[in-house]
């Protein structure tokens, strides 16, 4: 092992901290990222696992989002976690991060409107909480991009079959051998879509007030935490993001709220994207994301465009107990020791982030390999 840089020497950000009942080797959690490698039946298989695997250093891994169901499907090539195939690909991953030390958390996926006819089953036209079409958003297909169409709008008693499927889903990460589940309800997929009143516009019970805005997504804390002890969830929030036309005329008592109400079950964290996603931080209209850190019960995982610094400020001045890194991981497997001895990092190469079989995603160098 290489010596700390003397930037890191008084900082926690190493050392191990508890997550439920998790000892993570360190604070530096790898982020979700889709990488669109799987089978077009959703299935991953070893080159996920050797993925997986080189970046198992990190304290935990947040799974690339993954679908709950056909119709949760919105990019070609993502992974699902709801047929027994997926399931068995899933094995080969969470055997090869156990192998090697790490821990890894499987997000549940459902695009919501961010889908289109060609990726649903039978040439459906997507599901959304309402008949809204995200504007400027192209789909890939497997005809290329295309633009997004307006979705339908579920009816009220079609969501109970949606909030089972995020169980059923969850049972199958258990069977896969994940620690945990990462609730994805961020980024302008369906269950923001249900918390945003720029496309919620319904009037049942799912929408209209905080309470029934807020509804679904209490609704799938219930069901994963039926599946799950509460203490192996965590959801993933972005009050302030623009990804997929998302937004909200006033997010700050929709999330405090929302809060409030998942505080019952005790999830092990939050996972707040800290502003626009890969975007600016702090963008204009937002509202201070460490009142969100202070009302919840568990621990507050940040993400959003973090480098060393920044995430050793924030442990220095303890605005965040785990701290999230996307990017940085695609192109550095090792990125903790790299972060912990001050190494330069590798830029990643976006061209292969949705592309590329091996390249670009299993033969990113550790810095041994750099330096040899
Ligand atoms: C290639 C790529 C794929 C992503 N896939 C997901 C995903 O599957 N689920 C998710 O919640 N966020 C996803 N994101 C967002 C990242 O998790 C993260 O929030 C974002 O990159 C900002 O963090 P960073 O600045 O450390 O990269 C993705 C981002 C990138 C660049």
């Amino acid at each position: 092992m290489n010596a700390p840089s003397p930037k890191v020497a008084s900082t926690d950000l190493f050392d191990p901290v508890q997550l439920g009942p998790y000892t993570l080797s360190n604070r530096i959690v790898m982020a979700p990222l889709t990488r669109s490698r799987a089978d077009d039946q959703g299935v991953p298989g070893e080159l996920q696992a050797t993925y997986y695997s080189q970046r198992a250093s990190a304290g935990l891994i947040v799974s690339e989002a993954t679908n709950i169901s056909a119709q949760g499907k919105g990019y070609i090539r993502t992974p699902g976690i709801w047929t027994k195939e997926q399931v068995e690909g899933w094995k080969l991953t969470t055997k090869a991060v156990h192998d090697k030390g790490g821990k890894i958390f499987l997000q549940l996926w459902h695009v919501g409107r961010v889908s289109h006819p060609d990726i649903q089953p039978g040439g459906a036209i997507p599901v959304a909480p309402s008949a809204v079409r995200a504007e400027n958003q192209q789909a890939y297909t497997y005809e290329g991009f295309k633009p997004l169409v307006t979705p339908r709008a579920l009816e009220t008693d079609e969501i109970p079959g949606i909030v089972k499927d995020y169980a059923h889903a969850a049972e199958c990460a258990k069977e896969a051998g994940f620690d945990g589940v990462e609730i994805h309800s961020a980024n302008g997929y369906l269950l923001q879509q249900f918390l945003s009143d720029k496309t919620n516009k319904r009037t049942d019970r799912y929408g209209g007030s905080i309470e029934n805005r807020t509804r679904i997504v209490v609704e799938v804390v219930d069901a994963v935490t039926k599946v799950w002890d509460s203490k192996r969830v965590g959801i993933r929030l972005s009050p302030l993001t623009k990804f997929a036309d998302i937004g909200d005329s006033n997010p700050e008592p929709v999330y405090l709220s929302l809060i409030e109400q998942i505080n019952p079950y005790g999830l092990a964290y939050i996972h707040v994207i800290e502003g626009d996603t890969q975007g600016e931080r702090q963008p204009a209209g937002g509202f201070d994301l460490q009142k969100l850190r202070h009302a919840f019960k568990g621990l507050y995982m940040a993400n959003n465009n973090y480098t060393l610094d920044l995430a050793l400020e924030a442990r220095a001045k303890n605005l965040a107990d785990l701290i999230c890194f996307g990017r940085p991981f695609i192109s550095n497997p090792d990125l903790v020791e790299r972060l912990r001895t001050g190494a330069p990092l590798t830029p990643p190469d976006t061209n292969t982030f949705y592309a590329g079989d091996e390249k670009g995603y299993i033969d990113y160098p550790t810095m041994d390999r750099l330096a040899g």
